[in-house]
């Protein structure tokens, strides 16, 4: 077979058989085809596209690049949740353990910062001495203990898509949906999960800006699962304003605390229960309301809470952050407030310049190279639709000195409007797509 020949195919919108695709998958990642045959390769898939029978081709490819997990040693039925990533959406941290205290069994591998969207595993390092890299024997100890583990992917899970997404980043193929569908399924397929909970987000904070363009990556994700015998819910969720108050990763872990506490904001709250209630639906409670009725009692008798306290002493992490988290969390020096300069109605015009101003302040990364500030972000003041009067705080910026506050600001203010009259009201879920 000839690196030429293929690229030639895809150029010229024809279909491409397996054997076509595992040979470019295979070769690239043993380094056999140098970056600019992929990334031709990369283009031409992303302005040509793939047929949903090509995109699931790319997926086993990719998963075959690598190691898959064996679970089936582990009782009960393995459920992990993926989001496509967004802005203060830190429900992954109170899901894992939520869904664990009501019995599943949550293998959960999550991923770093991206752009201007939050990473679980940089939230879960804002816990001093948490661990998030666990090797393969660790990571199936741990669930065999406490039916949960939160954990970064291993090097020899779908190494071809790391390769490949590093090459998608400079080359600007990031937001292609057969491209984006088979970078997430190849990986938590590799997990060796029975199902999967997909949130995917639509909106100016999220990579699929459009509802369709969304509902079309959810469609291509279920009918992946479906073909590898998996059951999979996906939830198209809104991503036009950030998730609760908090965005950056101390600031989430202390929100998704105090959710575990029986407090915390609404529209959060309201999200963790609706996903972790269809992992339960897979995992064989059928009946919702007893699900919802069940998980909302153990965010508020504590047994949520109880089994993040045990993720955090199984993965050498201080379980202080739990008992005393204004005390243990990372902090940050300074802080300032953001004012309103005018009276009105607070509308989210640009939520990824939310996560952009976040990123400024030290909250993710700018570069690869960059180290995050774990205490750093933005807590917001008020959720779309609300109220504001001049001189009332927006927001609190938290930073420390090296900061880009005047940058952040900018950003910061261009991604809220205030309005004279009410703006639309936001959903919560537009869409469900199952395959069960
Ligand atoms: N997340 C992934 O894992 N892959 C993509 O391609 C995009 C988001």
């Amino acid at each position: 077979m000839l690196i030429s020949d293929i690229l030639h195919k895809k150029r010229n919108s024809q279909k491409l058989t397996f054997e076509e695709i595992k040979y470019v998958i295979s070769s690239y990642t043993a380094g056999k085809i140098p970056d600019y045959q992929m990334s031709a390769f990369l283009m031409a898939a992303f302005i040509n596209g793939f047929t949903s029978v090509e995109t699931g081709f790319l997926t086993k490819a990719m998963l075959e690049s690598g190691e898959t997990m064996d679970l089936s040693g582990i009782e009960g039925v393995k459920i992990d949740k993926h989001s496509t990533g967004g802005v203060g959406d830190g429900t992954s941290l109170v899901i894992a353990p939520l869904a664990a205290s009501c019995g599943v069994i949550v293998p959960m591998m999550s991923g770093r910062s991206l752009g201007h969207t939050g990473g679980t595993l940089d939230k879960l390092e804002s816990i001093p001495g948490f661990r998030v890299n666990l090797s393969k024997e660790e990571f199936i100890h741990q669930l065999k203990k406490i039916g949960v583990a939160m954990a970064g992917q291993t090097d020899k899970i779908a190494p071809a898509d790391k390769k490949m997404y590093a090459l998608r980043d400079v080359t600007a193929t990031v937001d292609s949906i057969p491209l984006i569908a088979s970078s997430i399924m190849s990986k938590k397929l590799a997990e060796g999960c029975d199902g999967l909970v997909l949130d995917v987000k639509t909106g100016s904070g999220a990579f699929m800006k459009e509802k369709t363009m969304a509902k079309r990556l959810a469609k291509e994700m279920i009918g992946i699962s479906k073909s590898f015998g998996k059951k999979a819910i996906a939830l198209i969720t809104d991503m036009n304003q950030p998730l609760g108050y908090a965005v950056g990763n101390s600031l989430e872990v202390k929100q998704a605390i105090d959710i575990m506490k029986g407090e915390g904001p609404k529209d959060l709250v309201n999200l963790i229960i609706e996903i972790s209630s269809r992992m339960l639906f897979i995992a064989g409670e059928k009946n919702t309301k007893k699900s919802k009725t069940l998980l909302e009692n153990n965010l508020k008798n504590g047994k949520a809470l109880m089994k993040f306290k045990e993720i955090i002493e199984y993965q050498s992490g201080d379980t202080g952050a739990v008992d005393n988290p204004e005390k243990i969390l990372p902090k940050a020096q300074k802080t300032l407030e953001i004012l309103s300069v005018e009276e009105g109605f607070v509308e989210y015009a640009d939520t990824k310049l939310v996560g952009d101003a976040a990123n400024l302040l030290g909250a993710g990364r700018l570069t690869k190279e960059d180290t995050i500030n774990h205490g750093a972000g933005i807590v917001l003041k008020k959720k779309q639709g609300e109220r504001i009067s001049r001189k009332e705080p927006l927001a609190t910026f938290c930073f420390d000195n090296g900061a880009s506050i005047e940058e952040a600001k900018l950003k910061f203010t261009e991604s809220i409007k205030i309005t004279k009259t009410t703006p639309k009201k936001l959903s919560l879920i537009y869409e469900k797509l199952e395959t069960l």
